[in-house]
Protein backbone atom coordinates (compact mmCIF):
# COMPACT_ATOMS: atom_id res chain seq x y z
CA UNK A 1 0.00 0.00 0.00
CA UNK A 2 1.69 3.70 -0.93
CA UNK A 3 1.28 6.75 1.71
CA UNK A 4 -1.46 7.72 -0.89
CA UNK A 5 -3.75 4.76 -0.70
CA UNK A 6 -3.24 4.76 3.04
CA UNK A 7 -4.27 8.38 3.34
CA UNK A 8 -6.97 7.72 1.33
CA UNK A 9 -7.85 4.18 2.90
CA UNK A 10 -8.12 5.42 6.56
CA UNK A 11 -11.33 6.32 8.49
CA UNK A 12 -12.13 6.76 11.68
CA UNK A 13 -13.27 2.90 12.94
CA UNK A 14 -15.47 3.09 15.96
CA UNK A 15 -16.33 -1.31 15.73
CA UNK A 16 -13.84 -3.62 16.14
CA UNK A 17 -13.41 -7.52 15.99
CA UNK A 18 -12.84 -9.62 18.88
CA UNK A 19 -9.49 -10.75 17.87
CA UNK A 20 -6.08 -9.55 19.47
CA UNK A 21 -3.71 -7.48 17.60
CA UNK A 22 -0.50 -9.86 17.68
CA UNK A 23 2.82 -8.29 19.28
CA UNK A 24 4.83 -7.60 16.28
CA UNK A 25 2.54 -5.87 14.62
CA UNK A 26 0.86 -4.16 17.08
CA UNK A 27 5.08 -2.91 17.25
CA UNK A 28 4.85 -2.25 14.26
CA UNK A 29 2.54 0.97 14.83
CA UNK A 30 4.38 2.20 17.73
CA UNK A 31 8.00 2.40 15.58
CA UNK A 32 6.00 4.70 13.07
CA UNK A 33 5.65 7.11 15.95
CA UNK A 34 9.01 6.38 17.10
CA UNK A 35 10.03 7.63 13.82
CA UNK A 36 8.13 10.52 13.62
CA UNK A 37 9.35 14.34 13.30
CA UNK A 38 9.46 16.43 16.35
CA UNK A 39 10.74 19.77 17.18
CA UNK A 40 14.34 19.77 17.80
CA UNK A 41 14.03 15.98 17.74
CA UNK A 42 13.28 16.33 21.24
CA UNK A 43 10.88 12.90 21.08
CA UNK A 44 9.30 13.98 24.30
CA UNK A 45 6.75 11.78 24.21
CA UNK A 46 5.53 8.10 25.35
CA UNK A 47 3.53 5.58 23.88
CA UNK A 48 1.13 3.69 26.23
CA UNK A 49 0.31 0.48 24.56
CA UNK A 50 -2.76 -0.32 26.61
CA UNK A 51 -3.58 -4.03 25.95
CA UNK A 52 -4.85 -5.59 29.21
CA UNK A 53 -8.52 -6.29 28.63
CA UNK A 54 -8.94 -5.65 32.39
CA UNK A 55 -8.28 -1.49 32.02
CA UNK A 56 -10.57 -1.82 29.15
CA UNK A 57 -13.47 -0.47 31.29
CA UNK A 58 -11.49 1.78 33.31
CA UNK A 59 -10.15 3.28 29.36
CA UNK A 60 -13.90 3.89 28.62
CA UNK A 61 -14.87 5.94 31.91
CA UNK A 62 -11.64 7.65 31.30
CA UNK A 63 -12.74 8.70 27.42
CA UNK A 64 -16.60 9.31 28.51
CA UNK A 65 -17.47 5.85 27.98
CA UNK A 66 -17.20 5.81 24.32
CA UNK A 67 -17.46 2.32 23.23
CA UNK A 68 -14.79 2.19 21.15
CA UNK A 69 -12.46 2.28 23.42
CA UNK A 70 -14.28 -0.44 26.06
CA UNK A 71 -14.27 -2.92 22.67
CA UNK A 72 -11.41 -2.75 20.84
CA UNK A 73 -8.48 -4.96 21.97
CA UNK A 74 -5.75 -2.16 22.43
CA UNK A 75 -5.66 1.24 22.45
CA UNK A 76 -2.64 3.74 22.33
CA UNK A 77 -2.36 7.04 24.73
CA UNK A 78 0.28 9.63 23.41
CA UNK A 79 1.53 11.66 26.03
CA UNK A 80 3.93 14.12 26.02
CA UNK A 81 6.56 14.30 28.95
CA UNK A 82 7.59 18.05 28.88
CA UNK A 83 6.08 20.90 27.01
CA UNK A 84 7.19 24.45 25.75
CA UNK A 85 5.51 27.04 23.75
CA UNK A 86 7.02 27.55 20.24
CA UNK A 87 7.56 30.70 18.60
CA UNK A 88 4.87 30.34 16.21
CA UNK A 89 2.81 30.26 19.62
CA UNK A 90 1.93 26.34 19.14
CA UNK A 91 3.00 23.83 22.19
CA UNK A 92 5.24 21.51 20.88
CA UNK A 93 3.49 18.50 22.69
CA UNK A 94 0.47 19.21 21.11
CA UNK A 95 1.98 19.25 17.68
CA UNK A 96 5.06 16.42 18.33
CA UNK A 97 2.66 14.26 19.84
CA UNK A 98 -0.34 14.49 17.00
CA UNK A 99 2.51 13.79 14.19
CA UNK A 100 3.66 10.63 15.90
CA UNK A 101 0.04 9.57 16.32
CA UNK A 102 -1.13 10.54 12.63
CA UNK A 103 1.86 8.55 11.37
CA UNK A 104 0.62 5.61 13.71
CA UNK A 105 -2.60 5.92 12.30
CA UNK A 106 -1.67 5.47 8.62
CA UNK A 107 0.79 2.52 9.32
CA UNK A 108 -2.21 0.67 11.54
CA UNK A 109 -4.43 1.68 8.20
CA UNK A 110 -1.50 -0.20 6.24
CA UNK A 111 -1.42 -3.04 8.91
CA UNK A 112 -5.23 -3.86 7.97
CA UNK A 113 -6.04 -2.37 11.38
CA UNK A 114 -8.40 0.77 12.32
CA UNK A 115 -8.35 3.20 14.70
CA UNK A 116 -10.14 6.31 15.43
CA UNK A 117 -7.99 9.71 17.43
CA UNK A 118 -9.71 10.38 20.67
CA UNK A 119 -9.95 13.87 21.98
CA UNK A 120 -12.73 13.34 24.39
CA UNK A 121 -11.02 12.23 27.10
CA UNK A 122 -9.87 12.87 31.36
CA UNK A 123 -6.45 13.72 30.51
CA UNK A 124 -6.61 13.13 34.99
CA UNK A 125 -8.27 10.17 34.59
CA UNK A 126 -6.22 8.61 31.92
CA UNK A 127 -2.85 9.68 34.30
CA UNK A 128 -4.63 7.38 36.77
CA UNK A 129 -5.64 4.41 35.28
CA UNK A 130 -2.58 4.19 33.98
CA UNK A 131 -0.13 4.97 36.84
CA UNK A 132 1.42 7.84 34.84
CA UNK A 133 4.23 10.15 36.49
CA UNK A 134 2.84 13.64 37.16
CA UNK A 135 4.85 15.35 34.33
CA UNK A 136 2.95 12.86 31.54
CA UNK A 137 0.52 14.97 29.17
CA UNK A 138 -1.82 12.38 27.79
CA UNK A 139 -2.35 14.41 23.81
CA UNK A 140 -4.22 11.67 22.18
CA UNK A 141 -6.06 8.77 22.41
CA UNK A 142 -7.02 5.77 19.85
CA UNK A 143 -8.25 2.44 20.48
CA UNK A 144 -6.73 0.36 17.70
CA UNK A 145 -7.64 -3.36 16.10
CA UNK A 146 -9.53 -4.90 13.44
CA UNK A 147 -11.98 -3.54 11.45
CA UNK A 148 -15.99 -4.38 12.39
CA UNK A 149 -17.41 -1.55 10.20
CA UNK A 150 -16.37 -0.15 6.65
CA UNK A 151 -18.00 3.08 7.51
CA UNK A 152 -18.49 5.33 4.45
CA UNK A 153 -16.20 8.43 3.85
CA UNK A 154 -16.70 11.91 5.87
CA UNK A 155 -16.34 13.65 3.01
CA UNK A 156 -14.48 16.70 2.93
CA UNK A 157 -14.48 20.52 1.97
CA UNK A 158 -12.96 20.87 -1.75
CA UNK A 159 -9.62 21.50 -2.54
CA UNK A 160 -10.25 25.13 -4.09
CA UNK A 161 -11.64 26.21 -0.21
CA UNK A 162 -8.88 24.69 1.90
CA UNK A 163 -6.18 25.52 -0.25
CA UNK A 164 -4.55 28.69 -1.75
CA UNK A 165 -1.44 29.33 -3.68
CA UNK A 166 1.30 32.83 -2.73
CA UNK A 167 -1.28 35.17 -1.32
CA UNK A 168 -4.86 34.48 0.23
C1 LIG B 1 -8.58 16.04 17.28
C2 LIG B 1 -9.65 14.99 17.03
C3 LIG B 1 -10.47 14.59 18.06
C4 LIG B 1 -11.43 13.59 17.84
N1 LIG B 1 -12.15 13.12 18.90
C5 LIG B 1 -13.02 12.11 18.70
C6 LIG B 1 -13.67 11.51 19.81
O1 LIG B 1 -13.45 11.83 20.98
N2 LIG B 1 -14.55 10.51 19.55
C7 LIG B 1 -14.80 10.05 18.28
O2 LIG B 1 -15.60 9.13 18.13
N3 LIG B 1 -14.17 10.58 17.20
C8 LIG B 1 -13.27 11.59 17.40
N4 LIG B 1 -12.57 12.09 16.33
C9 LIG B 1 -12.76 11.52 14.98
C10 LIG B 1 -13.45 12.50 14.02
O3 LIG B 1 -14.79 12.60 14.35
C11 LIG B 1 -13.22 12.00 12.58
O4 LIG B 1 -11.84 11.94 12.30
C12 LIG B 1 -13.90 12.91 11.56
O5 LIG B 1 -15.29 12.86 11.71
C13 LIG B 1 -13.57 12.52 10.12
O6 LIG B 1 -13.92 11.17 9.88
P1 LIG B 1 -12.83 10.13 9.36
O7 LIG B 1 -11.76 10.03 10.42
O8 LIG B 1 -13.57 8.82 9.21
O9 LIG B 1 -12.28 10.63 8.08
C14 LIG B 1 -11.61 13.05 16.53
C15 LIG B 1 -10.75 13.45 15.51
C16 LIG B 1 -9.78 14.39 15.75
C17 LIG B 1 -8.82 14.75 14.63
Amino acid sequence: MTVKEAIEKRKSIRKYLDKDIPADILNEVLEAGRLAPSAKNMQNWVFIAVTDKELRPFMKEACGGQNCIGEAPASIVVCATEDSVMNCGQHRSTVDCSIALSFMMLRATELGLGTVWLGHFFADKVKEVLNLPENFIPIAVTPIGYPAEEPASRGRKPMEEVTHFNKY
